[in-house]
């Protein structure tokens, strides 16, 4: 009989799987080219005691009564969350966000439709030129994989610091510091936040800063960071919208406890962030940028956001697929775009069709 760990190797070995959710012995679910099958491979609670074992315990995140779930990154990069008794009622369930092998870079993103050759050169002379990025969608759409492919064009002489609550960024600068947040111990005690990180990264000397995931109070310490020098920060965010993504940040910052006006966290916001980087992953499985938009400033009381670039959905094929087009919308140059033509970063096409 095969052990828990050789069942789940086995499902990692899969060609083109990229999430695994194994609900007890309910049933087994795996992600494949973005669409969902169920499969015939049981885990009991003793398959289930031996991943806890080999996985969380040996890199001491154990699982137990008192913290009966958990995330851990396995070698690979895979992010593997658990969850156990009391807490899941019908028993032990995984869930593994398994990375696609063959995505090294925004080429291969590119080739898989995700977003146009022009709008990948717009955001590389982004990330080069140091404006502030989030990249915004619903769970899977693809955030860490595109912050991660653009991440790759960071310079290799800066100092990037990385900041994630599971290390799941794999960059090859030379110089380069990831940190992982740390969860309480049994006794509440040793808590490392994402907010504590983002702090000490401060005094770190980066020349980039890059968070897995702004999800709470620590949007406040990002915003600050951005506007206090340290510009070209990347950051994932969960939204379904530009405008969304406006607005929750406000509700985090304010959820930080500062007393400040709301005109004054809006003005924050619309003159640091400067790129919203917009994916959802359609019904035929594609993952797709369906905005990139820039934020300029406060205009009758809110962020005021112009889209740039655009994916117009125009209907379905009979075989399922999603027909549309991606569109350059831009009425205005971006507020940065002087300043990239000085340092020569980017070819004033690109917001053409020629391009
Ligand atoms: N553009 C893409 N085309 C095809 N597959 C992709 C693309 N981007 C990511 N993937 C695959 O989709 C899965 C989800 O990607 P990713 O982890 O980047 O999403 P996410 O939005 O960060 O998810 P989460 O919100 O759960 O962190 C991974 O297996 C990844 O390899
Ligand atoms: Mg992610």
């Amino acid at each position: 009989m095969a052990s828990g760990m050789e069942k789940l190797h086995g499902l990692l070995a899969r060609e083109n799987i990229t999430e695994i959710m194994i609900n007890g012995d309910a049933g087994t679910w795996l992600e494949i080219e973005g669409v969902k099958h169920h499969i015939d491979v049981e885990f009991d609670e003793d398959d289930m005691k031996d991943i806890i074992e080999a996985v969380f315990a040996r890199v001491g995140k154990p699982i137990s009564y008192y913290y009966p779930y958990g995330d851990v990154c396995l070698e690979d990069g895979s992010r593997v969350n658990i969850i156990t008794y009391p807490l899941a009622r019908c028993g032990t369930s995984i869930t593994i966000r398994k990375f696609n092998r063959r995505l090294h870079s925004l080429d291969d993103l590119i080739e898989k439709g995700t977003l146009t050759r022009k709008m990948a050169d717009f955001l590389i002379a982004c990330v080069r030129g140091k404006v502030n990025i989030l990249f915004s969608g619903a769970t899977g759409s693809g955030k860490t994989t595109t912050m991660e492919m653009l991440s790759y064009h960071i310079p290799e002489q800066e100092r990037i610091v990385t900041i994630e609550d599971t290390a799941e960024l794999r960059l090859h600068q030379p110089n380069l510091v990831p940190m992982e947040t740390r969860p309480p111990d049994r006794d509440g005690k040793g808590e490392v936040t994402l907010r504590d990180l983002i702090r000490n990264s401060l005094r770190m000397r980066p020349d980039r800063i890059i968070v897995g995931e702004v999800r709470g109070p620590e949007a406040l310490d990002m915003i600050q960071a951005m506007s206090t020098g340290h510009r070209g920060t990347l950051a994932v965010i969960h939204g379904n919208s530009p405008q969304e993504i406006t607005s929750r940040l406000e509700t985090l910052i304010l959820s930080s406890g500062i007393k400040l006006p709301m005109q004054e966290i809006r003005r924050m916001i619309g003159n640091t962030l400067n790129i919203i980087v917009q994916q959802e992953r359609f019904p035929d499985g594609v993952r797709r940028v369906t905005h990139i938009s820039e934020a300029r400033g406060v205009e009758r009381d809110e962020v005021a956001l112009q889209d740039l670039y655009i994916f117009r959905r125009e209907g379905k094929t009979p075989d399922g697929k999603i027909k549309g087009k991606f569109r350059t919308v831009m009425r205005n140059y971006p507020r940065f775009f002087a300043e990239f033509q000085r340092l020569g970063l980017l070819d004033e096409k690109v917001f053409t069709d020629q391009y």
